[in-house]
């Protein structure tokens, strides 16, 4: 069998690792060969890629970033000429496809890529989805590999952050990524012991946050950590950080810093569980090819390994459940969502 393989959308630590999976176990394996296509769809329709060897897989396993290179080129979104809409990137991507004899296409990617995924599934291609984004906010899986490197770099950054606030008796606010979704200011912020952590799937009070806040200084707490995602609701282009923290300052007085940790939280090398999680669906991908089992997007559920249809995880997102427990311990420790008056 003859095989592509691709990564989509925003990096994330563990691309490499899951290129490897899914090359080393198709090719010592199976027996099949292996074109990687250059910066997402991108090379596809541009019919940009390399047969991948196994040597090239050595050492890349710890690398950040992605070998193949990764764009946010979406083939399927077209621009209407008059009442005709222009569709030639789709026709490009399949007739590419069917030159180079591929039994079978790979795509590594978030949200966006099992959509594209599932359009061409449909389009009559063998598809198969691999879910990676550190936003973790990918449908039918329990978790996305890139999600906990993104975590433990969050989560350091937030430890860090503590020991300036107490030198200085200040409030701190740090914006992490997360796009719409709130699972790693969640995660980060419970980690790290953060005290007020806003998402976007809990609606937040302005008068909740300054009453949490004054509540905590009048206990004599000597600083305050705000962990809030990027997709909170805000007002005008500010970013979340400089809103909330304007709030903050504005409403209380208090000597206030934000912090927007940014792209720092994509790079560098995968964590071990990163690791693991980006070579089992890997290798777990090269094998539903070997079954012929197309339209799928590999999926964790506890702790097994299964997939789910490309139909399905193409068209929702996952999201924070507020009634989830994870909510519930959070407030246990103290923290506030900024939802209780
Ligand atoms: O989806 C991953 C992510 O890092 C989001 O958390 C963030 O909102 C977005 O990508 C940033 O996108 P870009 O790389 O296009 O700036």
């Amino acid at each position: 069998m003859k095989i592509g393989i691709l990564t989509a959308g925003g990096d994330c630590p563990g691309l490499n690792a899951a290129i490897r999976g899914v090359g080393k176990t198709a090719m010592v394996e199976f027996g099949m060969r292996v074109y990687g296509f250059a910066s997402g769809f991108s090379g596809l329709i541009d019919n940009d890629y390399i047969e991948l060897t196994e040597g090239q897989f050595s050492g890349m396993l710890t690398e950040g970033g992605t070998l193949l290179g990764t764009s946010r080129e979406k083939p399927f979104k077209h621009k209407k000429n008059g009442a005709k809409p222009v569709y030639t990137k789709p026709d490009k991507i399949k007739e590419n496809y069917k030159n180079l004899e591929l039994d079978a296409l790979v795509c590594i990617g978030g949200n966006g890529t099992q959509k594209t995924a599932n359009l061409l599934a449909q389009e009559g291609l063998n598809v198969i989805g691999i879910p990676k984004t550190i936003d973790n906010d990918v449908w039918g899986t329990d978790m996305t590999f890139g999600f906990d490197s993104a975590l433990q770099i969050a989560t350091d950054a937030i430890d860090r952050l503590h020991s300036t606030a107490n030198s200085h008796k200040r409030t701190m606010v740090i914006e992490l990524m997360g796009h719409h979704a709130g699972w790693l200011a969640l995660n980060a912020g419970l980690a790290s012991g953060g005290d007020l952590i806003l998402i976007p799937e809990i609606p937040y009070q302005k008068e909740a946050i300054i009453r949490y806040l004054k509540k905590r200084h009048a206990m004599k707490k000597p600083y305050s950590i705000v962990v809030i995602a990027e997709g909170i609701r805000k007002e005008g282009k500010r970013s979340a950080a400089a809103y909330i923290g304007d709030l903050i300052k504005n409403e209380t007085g208090f000597e206030t810093r934000e912090t927007i940790l940014g792209y720092i939280q994509r790079g560098g090398t995968p964590s071990p569980t990163d690791r693991i999680l980006a070579t089992r669906f890997g290798a777990y991908a090269a094998e539903m090819i070997a079954r012929r089992e197309f339209g799928k997007m590999v999926a964790l559920k506890g702790s097994c390994l299964t997939s789910i249809s490309l139909e399905e995880a193409g068209t929702r997102t996952r999201v924070v459940d507020p009634d989830q427990p994870l909510i519930r311990m959070a407030r246990y420790m103290g923290a506030s969502f900024g939802d209780e008056l």
